[in-house]
């Protein structure tokens, strides 16, 4: 039995779709812990592009069993729309998907509150993705919220709905001024779901337990990344969720000692979208070179991305909270025509420098990057799949941020197809 763990370990859209994709043809079954439909994994297979935002990356391998653990946050008709999207493109979702009963819904009120409070802060908005999360999760923490197991028990939903109806709709008309929005008609459009998510509800904790016994291979799938960690990230500037490795035994109900491996995916560069601190931030010209290199948009929003340098510290810290055996280093190709590429390995805070993130500095955006610059390789890397094949400049790069954040490089993705890939670790034999 091997249980490996793939997190981001910088602000999300670290390219973890692509990683969980390729590493599922070793497993026998994917495990989503956390997040919900915020969450934006490109997955591309030969000429097909895939955006998975709720159901795990290994849906797309034929025979794979996909689970959503109890961590998630379920929106059912981003999810429906979802699974329609996928069976419509000829890749079968029932009998392979299963959803915890623990999960919990996204209720349209949701989704008006987020967006509602957002407009509310003005300039000191969060910049989230508009999809309910961060209020579906405070209804979890409040223990009012619903699960999708209360979609089985009518009376249950009912009421549920009903008593946070009687706030939800106060905050809408009072503090936001919106239209009230009516019990009935959310009981109605989650009747629907109801009839057509059933088939897809059971224990998922009992179902990785005893994948787990049997000895199969398991991929454990994070979304968003260490740095929007609720507890671990840079809050309040976070998502709601604990996307770094804790989730994945809280939001499975898996036990810490059966990870056997975590892997941190982490762009070769970095990036953030929406707001809060980001050291490495270049925001002219350079920063709008890797966006348009890169493609950089958010896969759920659109959203342009801020880019920035590779932020050492940031990984180093990811290494930390999660335990990373190893980085897998995703995009290398959108530096192949850089001159020269920094890499930020310190911060300077009031005149001292710090190696590592720390509570002594309040945040981090008020830290200057300490930089040491690289040569650029100026030659294409796309698709190439042998580390000998990489010019020598990429290999130094590649081998300093190795050095820096203090684990090995295990993976390298040079394109976005899964052959588009340089392996150099095995993430399913044994930790050395
Ligand atoms: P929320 O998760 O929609 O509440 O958004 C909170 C913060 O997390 C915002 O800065 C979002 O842009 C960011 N965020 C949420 N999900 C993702 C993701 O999948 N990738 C990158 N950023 C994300």
């Amino acid at each position: 039995m091997t249980v490996v763990a793939v997190v981001g370990a910088q602000w999300g859209d670290e390219g973890k779709g692509k990683i969980i994709d390729f590493l599922s043809e070793q497993a026998q079954c994917v495990a989503r812990y956390q997040g919900g439909p915020n969450a934006g994994h490109t997955v591309v297979t030969g000429d097909e592009q895939f955006v998975l935002h709720s159901i795990p990356s290994g849906i797309v391998h034929p025979g794979k069993r996909c689970l959503v653990g109890h961590g998630v946050v379920i929106d059912p008709q981003a999810l429906l729309a979802e699974i329609e999207h996928l069976e419509s493109r000829e890749i079968r979702v029932e009998g392979r998907l299963t959803i915890s009963p623990g999960a919990h819904l996204i209720i349209p009120y949701h989704r008006l509150l987020d967006q509602a409070s957002e407009k509310h802060l003005g300039g000191g908005k969060l910049g989230t993705t508009g999809r309910g999360i961060g209020p579906a999760y405070t209804d979890k923490a409040a223990r009012v919220g619903v699960r999708l197991g209360d979609l089985l028990a009518p009376d249950r939903l009912r009421e549920k709905v009903r008593m946070n109806l009687q706030e939800k709709n106060l905050l809408l008309r009072e503090l936001y001024g919106q239209t009230e929005l009516s019990l009935e008609e959310i009981l109605q459009e989650y009747c629907v779901y109801r009839d057509r998510l059933a088939p897809f509800i059971e224990d998922t904790t009992l179902l990785l337990w005893e994948a787990i016994d049997r000895g199969d291979h398991i991929l454990v799938e994070g979304a968003q990344g260490t740095m929007l960690d609720v507890d671990l990230g840079t809050y309040p500037f976070v998502t709601s969720s604990n996307a770094a490795i804790g989730g994945a035994c809280t939001g499975l109900g898996i036990p810490p000692k059966v990870i056997t491996t975590v892997i941190g995916v982490v762009k070769a560069y970095a990036t953030r979208v929406g707001e809060g601190p980001f050291p490495t931030e270049l925001t002219g010209k350079e920063g709008d070179v890797l966006r348009e290199r890169g493609m950089e948009y958010g896969a759920t929003t659109g959203r342009p991305r801020r880019c920035g340098w590779f932020d050492a510290v940031v990984a180093r810290y990811a290494v930390r909270v999660n335990g990373l055996r190893f980085l897998a280093v995703t995009k290398l190709d959108v530096l192949d025509e850089a001159a020269q590429i920094s890499v930020c390995v310190g911060y300077r805070w009031q005149g001292k420098e710090y190696r590592e993130i720390t509570s002594e500095i309040p945040s981090l955006a008020d830290c200057e990057p300490v930089y040491v610059e690289r040569r650029g390789w100026r030659e294409s890397t796309l698709g190439v799949t042998s580390y000998e094949a990489l010019p020598i400049e990429a290999r130094n790069y590649v081998e300093f941020i190795s050095s820096e954040v203090g684990v090995p490089v295990g993976i390298i993705s040079t394109g976005p197809r899964r052959d588009q890939t340089i392996v150099l670790q095995n993430a399913f034999s044994p930790p050395p």
